[in-house]
């Protein structure tokens, strides 16, 4: 199986940080987001990997390749392990390039990866979402397409409050956090919402999308939204939501990001000890 991260949106959450830097080159301690969504991709067995770019998102491409003249300086200086883990960085997969010139949406963007992936099912992992896990996400959306042979989404329940920031599930539970979706809706009111079950950043898609994505009309903010090419994909074919087990952050969000380098900071040895000390005497210098 293949996968798609599409990291061509323009983060307008985070500005002015993404003025002239991908959100998704923001780094969480010390590497950067897109760097474990492809490392959740590698863990679940899928190395074929499509990243959609576009304007200003050259970095990513250089942060996967072989950074000659810095390898070069680390080995004289004797510098193994950096070296090693800058190697291992450009040696994780096969990576290729796509990009979208015109950032008009979710759905226009894994259409761009059309024509490399085929008549077959792949994968979607969002480049801005980093879901913390025992199990990664993608490998168990993958357990279920292979038990459905369909469409599965991943999905977790959110506070109502927060039902206008994501697509809503309507769907039937048919195994403990497995659902048969009925209907989707992106980013509903409160009244409209069908349940508080939320879509979140990873997919396993039949290739019958891409026919769907190309009858979408553009929905909300004017851009060609997923969620509505999937419910056109829901008249022909079944779609299969899992309540997955971990823990999403959404990198295009300043606050989950804080969140997430604090939790990722404190489960590093090197951190753990100095941090909680910092973060006890801020606490009571602020309270
Ligand atoms: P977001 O919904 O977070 O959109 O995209 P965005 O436009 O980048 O962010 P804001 O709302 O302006 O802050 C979810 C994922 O889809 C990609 C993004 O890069 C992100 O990984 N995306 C979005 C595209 O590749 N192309 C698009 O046109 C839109």
């Amino acid at each position: 199986m293949k996968a798609v991260i599409p990291a061509a949106g323009l983060g307008t959450r985070f500005l002015p940080m993404t003025k002239n830097t991908p959100k998704e080159m923001l780094p969480v301690v010390d590497k950067p987001a897109i760097q474990y969504v492809v490392e959740e991709a590698i863990n679940s067995g899928i190395d074929d990997i499509i990243i959609i770019t576009g304007r200003g998102k050259e970095v990513i491409e250089n942060h996967f390749d072989v950074a000659y003249e810095l390898e070069k300086i680390l080995e004289e200086r004797g510098e193994r392990e950096k070296l090693e883990e800058i190697r291992r960085i450009s040696e994780l997969a096969d990576i290729f390039y796509v990009r979208q010139k015109k950032a008009l949406g979710l759905g226009h963007a894994i259409y761009k990866a059309k024509k490399l992936i085929g008549d077959e099912f792949f994968a979607v992992l969002l480049g801005d979402d980093i879901i913390v896990a025992r199990k990664p996400c993608i490998l168990q959306l993958k357990e279920v397409y292979e038990k459905y042979n369909a469409t599965v989404i991943a999905v977790q329940e959110v506070e109502k409050e927060n039902v206008s920031k994501y697509g809503i599930i309507e769907g039937e539970e048919v195994e403990e956090g497995v659902y048969k979706v009925k209907r989707l809706v992106e980013k509903p009111s409160l009244e409209e919402a069908p349940s508080n079950i939320a879509i979140m950043g990873r997919y396993i898609l039949s290739p019958f999308i891409f026919e769907c994505i190309e009858r979408t009309k553009p929905g909300k903010n004017n851009e060609i939204q997923l969620t509505d090419a999937l419910n056109l994909l829901l008249e022909k074919e079944d779609i299969y939501a899992i309540k997955f087990d971990g823990k999403r952050y959404d990198l295009g969000d300043k606050f989950d990001w804080l969140c997430i380098n604090i939790e990722m900071a404190l489960q590093r040895e090197e951190f753990k000890e100095k941090l909680i000390d910092y973060l006890k005497k801020l606490l009571n210098y602020v309270g």
